[in-house]
């Protein structure tokens, strides 16, 4: 293997872990790259630059980032020209540790800095290790070049809004990701109309706390129900979603764009974590699982299609069996399309990781309770949908010859074979089957 060459473009290899905002940070970074001359590279061997986007969520995240490291030592024998850098959250949460603990690596970066890469890149090359974590005072999505002209998938996402300032007591975010802040409306709605350009019609709006959105106007601070009030009017966007959302941001103005906007789809992800007033108090949730049930009501009767899904966690700290039942009332109570289901498990420095941990074996039992309930109830919203027409935008070709695959506005994998679909055709499907996974259809 050879380094790069004056005639070879350099190659990148961006390994993501983690949420859908480092999907699209993931993204950015190999357009900031693309700027200086980096192309993809199709496996981890070819790459010239690997770039480790992390994520801080993950048990034992910094572990995994070293063991993942220590599995690339090979490709640095192989090719000495080769750079690793680590980015993402774990690289916001260990820093410079991450240059102390593994000779491998040449730089580290926040995820507030990706616009410094290009120069950390070049020190990096100049043998220099360098490292980035720091929240600059100027804005990054400033400092990060125009997003490329060429055509792309239908489907994208956009983040508004970064951060954090609820500080749930179980999580990282508010010191990884660091407070909240919101992207100015005009940035917003440039990117995603040239996103609407390249070929997109579904975007998915990202924040940590993306309901909490107040950027900045013509006017005054935008909420995130106005900012989806102008997307609606770009044309050609067909569809809009946004996440995760707090339930304490849940507007009355968003309530009621859920029924008023047709491009926002009926689905909507609202983590509740617990159904127990007594753990939602202690992971200063801000709100009861009263007050949820009473949110999910009003959000169906603006839209009395929505599918629900949520994020939970079992065996937080002092979980008794009561509190753990509350969960799962909440959940029978609801009846969600799916969740992400979690055991709790302990961050650094964040203010239950003070507290006793529960025994292992509560954590899975719990754990395994809540996920055959959440899949009973993710096959019945599955079901539910068998003869009901719904619209899918196609991405791409299925398994089976002459199948395609899309997403249904109610965000389940649909699968038709049928002539004459292509990638980007938003068509209207009913729905003949449910398997594991997905939907199968045939055309309306
Ligand atoms: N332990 C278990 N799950 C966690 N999550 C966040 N922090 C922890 C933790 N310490 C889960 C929450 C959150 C999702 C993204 O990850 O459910 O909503
Ligand atoms: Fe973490 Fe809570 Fe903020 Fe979500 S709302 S990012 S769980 S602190």
């Amino acid at each position: 293997m050879t380094g790069p060459t004056d005639t070879a473009p350099k190659k990148l290899f961006i390994k993501t872990y983690g949420c859908q905002m480092n999907v699209y940070d993931s993204e950015r970074m190999a357009e900031v790259m693309g700027a200086e001359g980096y192309v993809a590279a199709d496996a981890a061997e070819d790459a010239d630059l690997i770039l480790l986007n992390t994520c801080h969520i993950r048990e034992r995240a910094a572990e995994k980032t070293y063991h993942e490291l220590g599995r690339m030592r090979q490709l640095k024998v192989d090719n000495p020209d080769l750079k690793i850098g680590v980015t993402g959250c774990v690289a916001q949460a260990e820093g410079a540790e991450i240059l102390s603990r593994s000779a491998l690596v040449d730089l580290v970066v926040g995820p507030q800095a990706y616009h410094r890469l290009p120069a950390l890149e070049r020190a990096a090359r100049r043998g220099e290790r360098a490292v980035e974590t720091e929240f600059p005072a100027e804005d990054k999505f400033d400092h990060l070049p125009a997003r490329p002209k060429a055509q792309r998938g239908p489907v994208a996402f956009l983040t508004v809004q970064e951060g954090c300032d609820k500080f749930c007591a179980f999580c990282v975010v508010p010191y990884t990701r660091g407070s909240e802040v919101s992207r100015p409306v005009d940035r917003v709605l440039a990117e995603a109309r040239d996103l609407v350009e390249r070929g997109v019609r579904d975007i998915t709006l990202l924040g940590q706390n993306v309901n909490a959105y107040h950027g900045a106007g013509p006017d005054d601070a935008w909420t995130l129900s106005r900012l989806i009030r102008e997307l609606a009017r770009v044309d050609g966007l067909e569809r809009i979603r946004y996440t995760t959302s707090h339930p304490r941001d849940m507007d009355d103005d968003l309530i009621a764009a859920h029924g008023e906007v047709a491009k926002l789809m009926p689905y909507l992800h609202l983590p509740v974590q617990s159904g127990s007033d007594r753990i939602l108090k202690r992971m200063n949730r801000g709100h009861t699982a009263e007050d949820y049930l009473r949110l999910v009501d009003r959000l169906r009767a603006a839209r009395p299609d929505l599918l629900l899904t949520s994020d939970f966690i079992v065996a937080f700290p002092e979980e008794t069996e009561a509190d753990f039942t509350a969960t799962l009332d909440l959940i029978r109570a609801v009846g969600f399309g799916t969740a992400f289901t979690f055991k709790y498990s302990a961050r650094p420095g964040t203010p239950a990781a003070e507290r006793a941990a529960l025994p292992d074996d509560v954590g899975d039992d719990r754990l395994h309770q809540l996920q055959t309930l959440i899949a009973t109830q993710q096959r019945a919203a599955q079901e539910a949908m068998v003869g009901r027409t719904v619209g899918v935008l196609f991405e791409k070709p299925g398994r089976m010859p002459g199948q395609m695959v899309g997403k249904s506005d109610h965000l389940h994998a649909v699968h038709v074979t049928a002539e004459g679909i292509a990638p980007g055709d938003l068509r209207q499907i009913r729905i003949t089957e449910s398997a594991r996974n997905s939907l199968g259809g045939t055309l309306a």
